[in-house]
């Protein structure tokens, strides 16, 4: 019976996005860990990195912190999340952990996340790149290529260390400037 209700194709009249809390933990670890296992398009996460996204709330900006955004319904229930990860060495914000929960997609549930996400990096640092990385199990490019992002063929452009978490080869890579990415959020937005 739950089965047949978590497959089936949800209609989504209300839900909110909103900085991810404490009590989001279990749900974002559920949503990306289990699409992770499933398609291979995101990278897994830890209990421990999610956490340290969820704290980057308060410690904006800090080096090796970052943001956790997520999309719920009114009973509280994760149906997409987003996050930045801040790398230590270059200061670089990566896009990563991006899921809609299947039942829920093609509702803009990816682009609200993703607009309320990186206009807050936007306002706040300006002078950063954001990277997103994308291999061929990953959706959602054309939002990427609507906010400016462009694709970098030669990673030895890319600094090394985001590299270092398990995405090899096999990922494209996309940058853009966060101030672009600004100026091009209302293309996006609904
Ligand atoms: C990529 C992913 C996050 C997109 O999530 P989503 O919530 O379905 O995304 P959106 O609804 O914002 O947009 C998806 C499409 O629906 C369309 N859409 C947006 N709002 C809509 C609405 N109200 N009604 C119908 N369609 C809509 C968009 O135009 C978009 O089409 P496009 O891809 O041609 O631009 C989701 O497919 C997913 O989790 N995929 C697996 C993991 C993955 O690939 N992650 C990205 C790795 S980097």
């Amino acid at each position: 019976m739950l089965a047949q209700i978590e497959t089936a194709r949800k209609p989504l009249e209300a839900y909110t996005v909103t900085a991810a809390h404490k009590k989001d933990l279990a749900g974002i670890l559920r949503l990306v860990n289990g699409e992770a296992e499933k398609s291979g398009a995101v990278l897994g996460v830890t209990k421990r990195q999610v956490k340290t996204w969820i704290r980057g709330r308060k410690l904006f900006g800090r080096k090796n912190s970052g943001l956790s955004f997520v999309a719920k319904t009114p009973d509280g229930t994760v149906i997409g999340h987003q996050a930045m990860h801040v790398w230590p060495k270059s200061g670089w914000w990566e896009h990563r952990a991006v899921v809609t929960a299947e039942a829920y997609r093609s509702n803009g549930v990816n682009a609200s996340i993703t607009a309320a996400l990186m206009e807050k990096v936007a306002e706040k640092a300006p002078d950063s790149t954001i990277v997103s990385l994308k291999n061929s199990a990953s959706n959602g490019r054309r939002i990427l290529d609507q906010l400016g992002f462009t694709r970098v063929d030669d990673h030895s452009k890319i600094p090394g260390e985001i590299f270092s978490i398990g995405a090899g080869g096999k990922w494209e890579v996309f940058i853009a400037a966060a101030r672009d990415v600004k100026e091009n959020l209302p293309r996006v937005k609904h």
